[in-house]
């Protein structure tokens, strides 16, 4: 196959859908990568790197497009994009096709096969292509509040570990699945007091055996949310439930139990967000306040880190990459069942039944399995 790699166009996105071995490892198995000039820079890897493991670079987008068999993204295609996506075409990327009914019909217009990183389940019905990223967004979570916690940002002037002789901060998690999980070990690192809540039991069990002594694991109720938003002056929302609208788990009036300066970073913000005063923001503007509270809810926060972004991306993409290549995907799906899962659509016909409920288009199950 000739696979190629093309440089990311959104705003603030510094990712690459393949490294340098991810170069070699496919021309390895006999197969040609054509990568654009510059598609690496934003992770800090040169042209350079690519062409020593035997990647062809490319000026131009269009033509990577125009020539691949399968394009490794990051992000999905954007409008400036979908005129160059081909039919037989394989796209392997990030879609996220349910939040977005434009890209769904260009993509299924265009008649390529679109592979979803976020569909790539697991027999146990598991994401290994989305943990990486909400592991990078949980522990940036306490990076970032720790910024937002000092006072030019306005924040309360609050340093996570405390000093000798100072109280250290209070860090309530609101969801101990994988962002909450991050973002409570780097949280207790730092020294600081962390409540990390869940309603799943078994979870709540788990987190209480591996997490260290300065984390507690408590049930997430109304009356224990609104208990900890008293003490917090950090809030990390991380709760998700899978397929649906992250649930508001603080009100507008709950932000007036908060202290002044408080800081919220809101990471389910691209499920929504589950505080009912978030609203999409961008690494450029990131923050804003609302009674007094700091809101941080950047939707795509691994792209401000792409460096380690990309390097936990390709380490779990790769292997797929080089399936798919090796066989093609249509026969790929049928003996690998996490790549059935992840074909949203096929020839110009929409393969994933959720996003076909959701937009209300005819729905083939020939990948299910
Ligand atoms: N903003 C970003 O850049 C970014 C990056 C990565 C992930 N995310 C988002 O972060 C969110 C969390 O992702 P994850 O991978 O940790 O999901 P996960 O499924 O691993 O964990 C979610 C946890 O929330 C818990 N939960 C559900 N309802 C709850 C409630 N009412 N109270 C407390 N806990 C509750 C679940 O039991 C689960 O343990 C998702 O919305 C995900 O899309 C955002």
């Amino acid at each position: 196959m000739i696979v190629g790699v093309p440089k990311e166009i959104k705003r603030d996105e510094y990712r690459v859908g393949l490294l340098p071995v991810g170069v070699e490892e496919l021309t390895r198995a006999g197969h040609t990568v054509l990568v654009e000039k510059g598609a690496g820079l934003g992770s800090g890897l040169p042209d350079q790197a690519y062409v020593k493991h035997g990647a062809g670079m490319i000026d131009h987008a269009a033509e990577i497009f125009a020539q691949a068999d399968m394009i490794i993204k990051v992000k999905e295609p954007l409008p400036a994009e979908f005129s160059l996506l081909r039919p037989d075409q394989i796209v392997f990327t990030y879609f996220h096709f349910a939040a977005d009914r434009t890209l769904t019909e260009a993509v299924v217009a265009s008649g390529c096969t679109a592979v979803a990183y976020e569909t790539l389940a697991d027999d146990k019905g598991q994401l290994p292509l989305l943990t990486p990223m909400s592991e990078v967004a949980g522990r940036m979570s306490i990076q970032e509040g720790a910024k937002y916690l000092e006072r030019p940002q306005m924040g309360r002037g609050i340093l996570l570990g405390g000093v000798p002789g100072v109280d250290p901060a209070h860090i309530t998690i609101l969801g101990g699945g994988v962002v909450g999980a991050n973002a409570a070990k780097v949280a207790a690192g730092f020294g600081a007091h962390v409540a990390l809540l869940d309603i799943n039991m078994d979870r709540l069990r788990y987190l209480d055996d591996v997490m260290p002594a300065n984390v507690t694991a408590l049930f997430s109720d109304r009356h224990t949310i609104r208990q900890q938003l008293k003490n917090a002056d950090l809030v990390v929302g991380a709760v998700l439930v899978p397929g649906a609208k992250a649930p508001r788990l603080v009100t507008r009036e709950d932000l007036a139990l908060m202290k002044p300066g408080a800081v919220i970073i809101d990471v389910a913000i691209d499920q929504g967000g589950c505080i009912e005063t978030s609203r999409p923001t961008t690494h450029s503007d990131p923050t804003y306040i609302v009674d007094d509270v700091v809101h941080y809810c950047v939707t795509n926060m691994p792209g401000a880190v792409g460096r380690t972004s990309t390097f936990a991306l390709c380490n779990v993409t790769l292997p797929w990459a080089i399936e798919i290549a090796n066989g093609g995907v249509v026969q790929a799906a049928k003996t690998i069942r996490p790549i059935g899962r992840a074909i949203n659509v096929h020839g110009g016909e929409v393969t994933n039944r959720a996003v076909a409920e959701t937009f209300q288009m005819p729905y083939n199950d020939r990948f299910e399995l």
